[in-house]
């Protein structure tokens, strides 16, 4: 397709939501940053390749039956070899910035503090982030996005070991600082450690964890956070003039009956323990009662060391990163998925629902992901400004929003890309748009929107489906061609309106 005239079959085209207001032109500031997100494991493939330690997802989707047909990360979108190719599509799209990960098996396959570093593995990140500048395309690099070497694993159990990871992860960090710090300039810790520690419940953990290896974990993740915020603003913030945060995640969830206080308790409870298991501590240096409640006071608390370097950092976090999919209802009632499936024992979860009255609340994505619903989107950027932002005086990233179509594996590549993806414009432009209401009407700071994904990829424990790209791999060769979707395209002219 030309970049210029995507093919389209409905009128009035998705982005006319925004393109045909007026009153949304030059909303954003001219600094706004258009980008797309990726993750190490999901795109890079080259899993054992020029030194690689494998990594815990390594070790669990490689040619494991449960997950193996739909596809490992073994070759993925084989960004390994064509990250110069990823350039230039976020070149051709028009984007100022790029979020990926490190994967830390690459650049230390051991991860321990006293193990090597692999300077083949800091060569690799080293040509991405040049090409990334040589384009003026900035950098947004993620430390961990759920992949560490397995080692780890088999020494101490990964981060239920709190002391262990935190001085190996930190020792990563400095690492990622000291080598590519002089160009990156833009950090986030950890992506989502919600959805990591509920993949660890399931999958890694295989339902055999106890609520004190559960929440062990949780304090792991948010010391390894915590300290690595110390680590930068300490040793390497004024030096390298860069900025930090964190990426979490939240589908949140509305009472599904306003007059119900069950239900309305229930939506509250929800978001406060999704959202707040890590939220709080990191921007507030406090657990929420919801989670506490959950764990047991004695399973969550800090040293006296500990805490004071939570709460220091809770105050020298530059950013609030938030990934945004769709939004449920909350009925009141609990969900317990423990007799329901053996991979899936996640206890305490209130039950969400995507209808009322018979009605669905958006147009629904691929199984088990998104439904279409913007509204959400803007009541989330509030709670999270009402929260956390405001009082701290900090802006908020949206480091992930995308959908992923139903059916869009079954569809040719001509397909996905033009008919298939009028749905994904539909969602774009709908969440976009509140994004572009909360900025003007709400007047909360948004610096930043990054789609999930630059290209279809290897999503965690289900492969190449459900696909969420801007760009379609052909998944049936190993060269792993690129094709651009109508999309991006018309994410270009929808930021080129409003971007001042
Ligand atoms: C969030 C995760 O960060 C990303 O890795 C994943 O692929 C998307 N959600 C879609 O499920």
């Amino acid at each position: 397709p030309s970049t210029t005239t995507p093919t389209m079959t409905i009128t009035p085209r998705p982005e006319e939501l925004i393109t045909a207001d007026a009153s949304l032109k030059d909303t954003l500031p001219r600094d706004f940053w258009f980008a797309a997100a990726t993750a190490a494991y999901q795109i890079e493939g080259g899993w054992d390749e020029d030194g690689k330690g494998a990594s815990n997802w390594d070790v669990l989707m490689n040619d494991d039956p449960r997950f193996g047909e739909s596809g490992d990360g073994k070759i993925a979108c084989d960004s390994y070899h064509q990250w110069r190719e990823d350039i230039a599509l976020l070149k051709k799209y028009g984007m100022n910035s790029y979020r990926f990960s490190l994967a830390w098996s690459r650049i230390i396959p051991d991860g321990g503090a006293e193990d090597p570093v692999n300077e083949k593995g800091v060569e690799y990140y080293d040509n991405l982030i040049n090409g990334l500048l040589d384009q003026d395309i900035t950098p947004f690099a993620t430390i961990f996005h759920w992949d560490h070497p397995y080692t780890l694993e088999q020494r101490y159990n990964g981060f239920e070991s709190v002391d262990d990871i935190v001085r190996d992860f930190v020792n990563y960090a400095r690492v990622c600082f000291e080598r590519f710090g002089d160009r990156v300039k833009h950090w986030i810790t950890i992506n989502e450690p919600l959805v990591y520690t509920l993949f660890n419940a399931t999958y890694m953990k295989e339902g055999r964890w106890t609520d004190k290896e559960h929440a062990a974990f949780v304090r792991g993740l948010v010391l390894c956070h915590a300290y690595t915020v110390e680590l930068y603003d300490r040793e390497f913030r004024a030096k390298q003039g860069g900025e930090i945060g964190i990426t979490l995640n939240i589908d949140i969830c509305v009472p599904i009956d306003d007059a119900d206080p069950a239900a309305r308790a229930a939506a509250h409870a929800s978001v406060d323990h999704m959202l707040g298991m890590y939220a709080d501590p990191i921007y507030l240096g406090f657990f929420p009662r919801t989670a506490i409640d959950r764990f047991g006071e004695e399973h969550l608390s800090f040293t006296d060391a500990q805490w004071a370097v939570v709460n220091a950092a809770a105050g020298k976090v530059d950013f609030f990163g938030i990934n945004h999919y769709s939004t449920s209802y909350a009925t009141g009632k609990w969900f317990d998925y423990e007799t329901a499936d053996k991979w899936k024992r996640t206890r305490g979860l209130q039950e969400r629902v995507k209808e009322r009255n018979g009605q669905v609340i958006g147009n629904k994505g691929q199984d088990g992901h998104p439904y279409d619903v913007p509204w959400g989107f803007r009541r989330l950027l509030r709670h999270i400004h009402n929260r956390y932002t405001r009082k701290l005086g900090i802006p908020i990233i949206v480091t992930e929003n995308g959908f992923a179509v139903d059916q869009e594996y079954k569809m040719t590549t001509e397909e996905a890309c033009h008919v298939g993806d009028i749905q994904r414009q539909q969602f774009y432009a709908g969440y976009i748009r509140e994004l572009a209401l909360a900025v003007r009407d709400d007047k909360i700071p948004i610096t930043g929107y990054m789609c999930w994904s630059l290209l279809d990829n290897i999503e965690w424990t289900t492969g190449h489906i459900p696909r969420f790209g801007l760009t379609a791999i052909d998944f049936s060769s190993p060269k792993r061609t690129r094709t651009p979707k109508d999309s991006p395209f018309m994410l270009r002219r929808v930021f080129d309106h409003l971007v001042s």
